[in-house]
């Protein structure tokens, strides 16, 4: 089993909706920490504000923005190989991007159904599968699935996004079992979080009563991220108190 290890200078990351939200607070935290952080989702326009944002702060070009929808494969394809390319490693995946529609047990449509469980669970998956050779190929890799409290209770207003969730959870707990048993050094990590406020995201800014602030999100991130090779933070719940 390979222990290595590997400067956050050195590392390569994909967050996935990293222009917005928590995907921004991860991406922030990766790249502080030195990493260069690919942030893809679908508004060109977002992604590259996000960027531009990111990197006057920093005083250094590590967010790159990049136009993809998780729910076509030949696009995830794309990104990754595109991704591959410029760093000839991806050592950090985040699966951050996801949705909800708010349809109760009695409304759901097949739309809304299949957009969710596209974008929230077939994404994901075909992202990982895009991801995982250069990972096993290189003998190392973080792959942070950001699933929910709804990942582990079900709620009413939005039975797709539960089932989502669950099944995100499901396919990781999977994923994981499949890399300790082919012996890689590759580590898989999932955020269960509560209400995180994005709207009210600055460092002086106070969250909503009952969300927690997303800077929460990103330090506990890195704090997983930094711990050693062999340790895996399986699934990670943050609640407001
Ligand atoms: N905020 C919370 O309270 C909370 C709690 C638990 C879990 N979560 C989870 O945390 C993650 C981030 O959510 P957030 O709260 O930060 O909300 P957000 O700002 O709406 O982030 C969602 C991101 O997903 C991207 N996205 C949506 N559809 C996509 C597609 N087809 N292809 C690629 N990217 C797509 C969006 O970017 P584009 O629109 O540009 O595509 C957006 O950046 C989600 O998975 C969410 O379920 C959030």
């Amino acid at each position: 089993m390979g222990f290595m290890s590997k400067p956050f200078s050195e590392q390569m990351a994909i967050v996935t909706g990293g222009g917005t939200g928590i995907g921004r607070a991860f991406t922030e935290a990766l790249a502080t920490a030195g990493a260069k952080v690919v942030i893809a989702s679908r508004r060109a326009d977002v992604l590259r504000r996000a960027a531009d944002e990111m990197n006057t702060t920093l005083a250094a070009e590590r967010v790159f923005p990049y136009e993809f929808d998780i729910r076509d494969r030949a696009q995830i394809e794309e990104l990754v190989r595109d991704v591959f390319e410029r760093g000839q490693s991806i050592d950090v995946l985040v699966n951050n991007s996801g949705l909800a529609v708010p349809e109760t047990v009695e409304q759901i449509t097949g739309e809304g159904w299949d957009t969710v469980m596209e974008t929230n669970l077939r994404g994901v998956m075909q992202l990982v599968r895009a991801v995982l050779p250069h990972m096993c190929r290189n003998d190392f890799g973080d792959i942070v699935n950001v699933s929910s409290q709804a990942g582990k209770h079900g709620y009413a207003d939005v039975p797709s996004y539960c089932a989502s969730k669950f099944g995100l959870l499901g396919y990781a707990e999977a994923l994981r079992d499949h890399v300790r048993k082919t012996g890689t050094n590759i580590r898989v990590f999932n955020f269960c979080p509560g209400l995180v406020d994005v709207e009210n995201s600055k460092a002086d800014q106070t969250p909503r009563e009952g969300f927690i602030h997303v800077a929460n999100m990103a330090r506990t991130l890195m704090y997983a991220l930094s711990l050693d090779r062999n340790v895996v933070l399986e699934d990670i719940n943050l609640y407001a108190r």
